[in-house]
């Protein structure tokens, strides 16, 4: 569908989105203002998230972008406080800032270690946590943003992958906590997804993308609107009943490999069906 001729199904709602300076989040971010959404967005970088506030509307009346660091609790507070002093209650919360890198543990330092786990976990707990007082109750819909290493171990992401663990876990308790005040926390698994800096980083050539798309069920990267197609569904009425879910949005990821080349029988390994 046009997006023109798309319902702006959340006319009247307020949004957050932390970690929207560039790539998924920042997708989200305008998928949700189409749709309606006033949005406020958060970065550490005051330049990049002021251009990004206007690329997900020129108006600040619709779009406003705030620089803080997700660790910091007081500065991502300060950011739910004037936002809802500006927009009013909070219906959606999008927390998606994270860090990563390629690195063997072996050679990973503590400190490298403790960086991922603080933007990505706490950060998280940062963000979910600072809303709460702000939130519209009932009806407010929070999603974190995790990874499907978050439930599947893979090879020199320990950092990610322990923090992404994290992160299922604390949706989880947080749904069963706050469902019965009318909020809901769910969690989205993106695959990977072309254009962003996260494969940028973690497939950085021709080769390695290659490699990893042979080894996806549906063998290709996923866009950042598969992604925010989700997470408009997430913050839709059409998901009401839904709580505490990681939703994978894939490809097939968390089924694991799916080259099958290895494997094959010498009849299919042969090109013979
Ligand atoms: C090993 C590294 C490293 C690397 C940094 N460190 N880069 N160690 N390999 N490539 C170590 C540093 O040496 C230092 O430890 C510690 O990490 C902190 O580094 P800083 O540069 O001081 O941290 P900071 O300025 O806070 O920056 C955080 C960052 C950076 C994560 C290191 O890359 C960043 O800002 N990233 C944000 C953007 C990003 O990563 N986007 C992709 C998200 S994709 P020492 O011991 O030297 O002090 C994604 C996909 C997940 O998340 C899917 C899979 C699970
Ligand atoms: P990205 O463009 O680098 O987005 C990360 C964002 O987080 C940036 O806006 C960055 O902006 C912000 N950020 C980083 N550290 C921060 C901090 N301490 N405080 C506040 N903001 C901070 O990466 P992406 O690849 O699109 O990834 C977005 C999300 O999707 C992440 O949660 C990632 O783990 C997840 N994910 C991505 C993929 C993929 O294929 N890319 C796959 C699975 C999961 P500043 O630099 O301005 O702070």
């Amino acid at each position: 569908m046009n997006d023109a001729f798309r319902p702006r199904i959340l006319e009247g709602k307020v949004a957050v989105v932390a970690g929207a300076s560039s790539g998924i989040n920042l997708g989200i971010a305008q998928h949700l203002c189409r749709a309606g959404a006033r949005v406020a967005i958060l970065s550490r970088s005051a330049e990049r998230i002021e251009v990004a506030a206007r690329a997900v509307s020129p108006d600040p009346a619709e779009a406003i972008g705030f620089a803080a660091d997700v660790r910091d609790y007081d500065a991502v507070s300060s950011v739910f406080s004037r936002t809802a002093s500006r927009f009013g209650p909070i219906d959606i919360v999008v927390s998606g800032a994270a860090g990563n890198f390629h690195a063997p543990a072996a050679q990973l330092s503590p400190n490298g270690f403790r960086t991922v786990i603080e933007i990505d976990l706490i950060g998280t707990f940062n963000v979910l946590r600072a809303s709460f007082e702000h939130l519209r109750r009932p009806g407010a819909s929070l999603m974190s943003i995790t990874a499907p290493g978050g439930s599947h171990p893979s090879m020199f992401q320990s950092h990610a992958n322990s923090a992404k663990a994290g992160i299922n876990m604390l949706t989880k308790c947080l749904a069963m906590e706050w469902g019965p005040g009318g909020v809901r926390v769910n969690a989205i698994s993106p695959g990977p997804i072309a254009g962003t800096e996260g494969m940028a980083r973690l497939a950085a050539t021709p080769e390695r993308e290659a490699l990893l798309k042979g080894r996806l069920a549906l063998r290709d990267y996923g866009s950042k609107r598969d992604i925010a197609d989700v997470a408009l569904f997430l913050c839709s009425d059409n998901s009401r009943y839904i709580t505490g879910t990681v939703i994978d949005c894939d490809g097939g990821s968390a089924l694991g490999d799916a080259s099958g080349d290895a494997l094959a029988p010498p009849a299919l390994a042969a090109g013979k069906p």
